[in-house]
């Protein structure tokens, strides 16, 4: 089994519990207020170390943060990789949450956005040829995070979320494994917006512009499409009640990476992260929602 660095955001989470979202204008109660563990960064390191992964992870905080630090490591992720800043916050998301479990999030980055050349290559200097590399975009200098370790030979694996214009388009035929959802599979394309029942041509498409990689679309209540050169299928969602969907795919992307890195068949391992993520979105909150492997029926 490689071993895995996620260098990635850890943010501290407000999650807001309301009847809808709030509109432009309006002044509104929220039904309740609660503070978890999160950043997307976070997330995928914790459930990497729920499925059973071995796994670093590298970022930044504020002294304000120093919980998230103790929450990885009781996780089971080791920590030594994260700065704890001086005169710098850590990073944080205002979530709401409606009762159908939908969320909409709004990012300060903080400490998130803190990362230098100089500090990318030494925490890289501590991984190897063949060593993977997971990435999300809540971090700054996603395209030196690339290109360092492209040049390292690490695998590297992109989860392009959230989508936006620090998106280094240039340097993504590096990335050898792309975990996306149609807005961001949409972005990748160059396509306005993608029809999730299109969802096998959508990764096909993916496939063939990023040749040799695996594509993993998730899709939601429909589930996520597997595309490689050797196979292409659809994998469906298990039903759930859903209480929260913060930090699904994340737990997803935990769960899919470490099942392969085990070894474990495509279509194993998307059906593992699936039955992973239908647990997350049954509980509340980020990391907290994210199941142990135990947890998962038929582990
Ligand atoms: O993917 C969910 C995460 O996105 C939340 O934990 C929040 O911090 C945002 O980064």
């Amino acid at each position: 089994m490689s071993r895995i660095l996620c260098y990635g955001s850890l943010n501290i989470d407000n999650t807001y519990t309301v009847d809808h979202f709030v509109a432009a204008g309006e002044t509104m109660s929220s039904l309740d207020c609660r503070t978890y563990v999160g950043g997307k960064g976070l997330n995928q390191s914790i459930a990497l170390a729920r499925a059973g992964a071995e796994v670093w992870h590298a970022g930044a905080i504020g002294e304000d943060g120093t919980f998230l630090l103790e929450y990885m490591a009781a996780s089971g992720v080791h920590t030594e990789y994260v700065q704890v800043l001086p005169d710098v916050k850590t990073g944080h998301a205002i979530i709401q949450r409606t009762l159908a479990g939908e969320n909409c999030i709004l990012l300060f980055g903080g400490a998130n956005q803190a990362n230098t050349k100089e500090r990318i290559a030494e925490v890289l200097s501590h991984f190897e040829k063949g060593d993977i590399l997971l990435l999300q975009n809540e971090v700054n200098e996603l395209r030196e995070l690339i290109c360092q370790a492209h040049e390292k030979g690490m695998k590297v694996v992109l989860n392009p979320s959230p989508m936006n214009e620090k998106i280094p388009f240039d340097v993504l035929s590096y990335v050898s494994c792309f975990l996306v959802n149609e807005v961001e599979a949409a972005a990748l394309l160059g396509c306005g917006e993608i029809d999730e029942e299109e969802g096998i041509s959508v990764a096909q498409g993916l496939l063939q512009k990023y040749p040799g990689t695996e594509i993993v679309l998730t899709l939601g209540g429909k589930g996520a499409v597997y595309a490689s050169e050797d196979e292409c299928f659809w994998q469906p969602a298990c039903k759930v009640k859903v209480v929260d969907t913060t930090g699904a795919g994340d737990t997803f992307t935990g769960y899919f990476l470490q099942a392969r890195n085990e070894g474990m068949a495509a279509k194993d391992a998307m059906e593992l992260a699936t039955k992973a993520a239908s647990i997350a979105v049954s509980r509340e909150g980020a990391a907290p929602s994210i199941p142990v492997r135990g947890e998962v029926p038929g582990e």
